[in-house]
């Protein structure tokens, strides 16, 4: 048993892998947090209470309880409510019928589940054992539920907030996250992932003080702005050592993380489905389901929460048919040919790599209704004769004919204003009525919140899959949502749209994966502009960024290898100059970064010589050689591309008899310093061989002194290291 209660101090203790995460029933019914930590003994924690708070503050009415700590505001929490005299950030906030806006949610019960109960309608984690608290406020009759999951196999925790309207009348929520906790201290530095097109997650460092850190989305996606994650690292935190808390929001619409420092020294950490621009009107009777959010506890630094978080997702979050399958090696067309091709254009691309290795050609965006540039076309879901002249069942049976699979691009959230879909229903596009559309690449959103809509989209979609022999679709979503208003709700309803939004996300997901089991999904935004758990649940790998430039691209995996695995990352080979950033980088390079995720090409290779179909012939096996610890190995970031000359990431087999390193040197020069890569992750006391260097030495000595890398002259070089076990001594 993972989850145990002590009936005398009524605390709950929480084991999983290596953690222990500890709260209890005080004397007020107020659930207050303990300990989250390393693994520790089930001992009485109520002495780290402290007295904290003197006689200046809001006591609770209750004269008959004698102790120190009188005030809501300086309980370690599990649940912030509001109106009580806790000034911090609510977790929860309501309108009650009577006007006011008073919380109590005091324990009332709880169960002890042997598995985890789906989150209805939203992705969730599978697997692990539950506590579920009933908590109840006795006047307004709102109800929450606290679920924590812990599992045996890994350090982190599950929590969500179910909440319930058990009065006779409306209850207003105007914010209802997912979770809180209080973290002991304050000494942290907080960690995000912020971004924009082509520059998604790169890392932010800031120290938490005093106040409220916010890190959100406005944007009814999860956004290339900021990531649903926050970590709060020890200041002495580095890579590999020390303490960190990292969470992870399992959602794709607008969310907020907070970590508030508060006057006690102690952090508050809540958040969940942003509160801006929301308000949801509970009816009596009803529930409101709130995202997922997995917390990950590490002493092994960022690269331990990262490991956590990989692991975590792996086992209990990808589609399991295809998570640790061998991924498809695609060739896709957009870099290659834009919206200008025919069907005797992509057989030839499709053509030049037969034989190498690359076993799936991807069809982008372009192949469907008047689409001949992004402004027509978007939300007509039937091929362009012009184009395609034999439709797409020909091209299919050609790439099929060279023994590849097809995939085809689709972005069906969205409608161009240039579209038959458009001129037959303009009020599928999300807008307010007489009042002018904000553009942006000249398409608009269609109202997901709407059934109605998405059976269009589900029913088009599932028709071309199931006419076709379709074994891979990346689903774009290329613009953010403005003038959001649905046409299908009353107005004081309006402010459940962001939300509202992200249940038909999941819904249409859902309907279209299931309906297309062996369909192999992919998510992309305009690059990685969604990349979150949420769409990690239905498609196993999202497009990582447009920016395909090696160089870019060892600051952008860096930073999205933070919470998400190798294995959910697109990276593709592209041309030189790169597209993005006109830069030259070798092919070598080009190849040995995109390797380092689910790799494909996006090039022209219609004029590939011999050679040029050598050269990629032995870089797909090169990558089949790793492909399997690219899928299940654990990640070591050996080098900060953000903060030297290097990049390296390590992959290490689970038992440690095998990895792999792929280090980069950005500028090369004369005189160069001496440089030892860093590795880790082996064992200690086996004896690896370092193939490319061909070296046999112990894990210690590896890991302590570093290899020498031999790195080619010349800017943007890679060396790759395979390490196997040749014994121990
Ligand atoms: C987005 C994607 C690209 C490509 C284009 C097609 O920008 O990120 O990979 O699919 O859309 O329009």
């Amino acid at each position: 048993m993972a989850i145990k209660f002590d009936e005398v101090s009524r605390t709950f203790y929480l084991d999983g892998k290596d953690i222990t995460y500890a709260f209890f029933i005080n004397e007020y019914d107020y659930a207050e947090h303990l300990y989250y930590g390393k693994t520790i003994g089930h001992d009485d924690l109520r002495y780290t209470r402290g007295t904290f708070g003197g006689s200046a503050v809001v006591k609770l009415s209750r004269p008959d309880v004698k102790t120190a700590v009188k005030s809501y505001n300086h309980f370690g929490s599990e649940l912030t409510f509001h109106g009580t005299g806790d000034y911090r950030e609510p977790m929860v906030e309501v309108v009650n019928p009577a006007g006011d806006r008073l919380t109590q949610l005091l324990y009332d019960s709880h169960e002890i589940l042997s598995g985890k109960p789906a989150i209805k309608g939203m992705p969730s984690m599978r697997g692990g054992e539950t506590l579920v608290l009933h908590l109840k406020d006795k006047v307004s009759c709102l109800a929450c539920d606290l679920y924590y999951t812990v599992y045996e196999d890994t350090g982190v925790i599950a929590r969500r907030a179910v909440y319930k309207n058990e009065s006779k009348d409306v209850i207003m929520l105007n914010r209802a996250y997912s979770f809180a906790m209080t973290l002991p201290h304050m000494e942290y530095d907080v960690v995000s992932l912020y971004g924009c097109w082509a520059k998604e997650r790169k890392i932010d460092r800031i120290p938490m003080h005093h106040g409220v850190v916010s890190i959100d989305s406005k944007r009814t996606s999860s956004s290339a702005t900021l990531n649903p994650f926050m970590a709060l690292a020890e200041k002495n935190a580095t890579e590999e050592q020390g303490n960190v808390y990292g969470i992870s929001l399992i959602y794709s619409s607008s969310f907020v993380l907070k970590a508030e420092g508060t006057p006690d020294g102690r952090t508050l950490v809540t958040g969940g489905i942003n509160d801006f621009d929301f308000k949801w009107k509970l009816e009596s009777g009803e529930e409101f389901e709130t995202p997922e959010v997995i917390i990950a506890y590490s002493t092994e630094g960022m690269g331990g929460m990262s490991r956590s978080f990989h692991d975590a997702f792996r086992n209990y979050l990808i589609n399991p048919r295809f998570v640790r399958k061998h991924r498809p090696v695609v060739i896709n067309n957009w870099e290659a040919t834009y919206f200008s091709f025919d069907s005797e254009m992509l057989k030839n691309i499709a053509k030049a790599v037969e034989g190498t290795g690359i076993d799936t050609f991807v069809l982008d965006d372009g192949w469907f209704g008047k689409r001949n540039n992004d402004s027509a076309g978007l939300g007509d879901w039937v091929v362009n004769t012009d184009k395609l002249h034999g439709g797409l069942k020909e091209i299919i049976d050609y790439v099929n004919s060279l023994g590849m699979k097809f995939g085809l691009w689709f972005e069906p959230e969205m409608v161009n204003e240039d579209s038959d879909l458009y001129r037959e229903r303009p009020d599928y596009a999300i807008g307010v009525p007489n009042r002018p559309h904000c553009y942006s690449r000249n398409q608009f959103v269609l109202d997901l919140t709407r059934k109605e809509v998405r059976d269009y989209i589900v029913e088009s979609v599932n028709k071309v899959l199931q006419e076709n022999h379709i074994e891979y679709v990346k689903w774009d979503f290329n613009r953010n949502v403005t003038e959001s208003y649905s046409l299908g709700r009353e107005p004081e309803r309006q402010a459940e749209f962001a939300h509202r939004y992200a249940l038909g996300l999941y819904d249409l997901c859902e309907r279209i994966v299931e309906a297309n089991p062996d369909v192999f999904f992919e998510g992309c935004s305009a690059g990685g502009a969604r990349f979150d758990p949420g769409i990690l649940y239905y498609f196993s790998q999202i497009w990582t960024s447009d920016d395909t430039d090696a160089e870019e691209r060892t600051h952008i995996q860096y930073g999205t290898s933070m919470v998400y695995p190798l294995s959910a990352m697109s990276c593709h080979v592209s041309v030189v100059p790169n597209h993005q950033t006109c830069r030259m980088t070798p092919m070598a390079t080009r190849a040995d970064i995109a390797h380092l995720g689910a790799t494909g090409y996006e090039l022209d290779t219609s004029h590939f010589s011999d050679e040029d179909r050598a050269v990629v012939r032995k870089q797909v096996e090169e990558y089949h050689e790793i492909e399997d610890l690219i899928l299940n190995g654990d990640l070591y970031r050996t080098e900060n591309p953000m903060e030297s000359n290097y990049f390296g990431f390590m992959v290490v087999s689970k038992d440690k008899k095998e990895a792999v390193l792929t280090a980069y040197r950005r500028m090369g020069g004369v005189n160069n310093e001496m440089k030892l890569l860093k590795v880790a992750g082996l064992d200690a006391e086996k004896v690896y061989h370092v193939s490319g260097l061909d070296m046999t030495l112990k894990g210690s000595t590896l890991m302590n002194v570093g290899v020498a890398p031999m790195f080619a002259g010349g800017d943007f070089m890679t060396v790759k290291y395979w390490f196997k076990e040749v014994g121990a001594r």
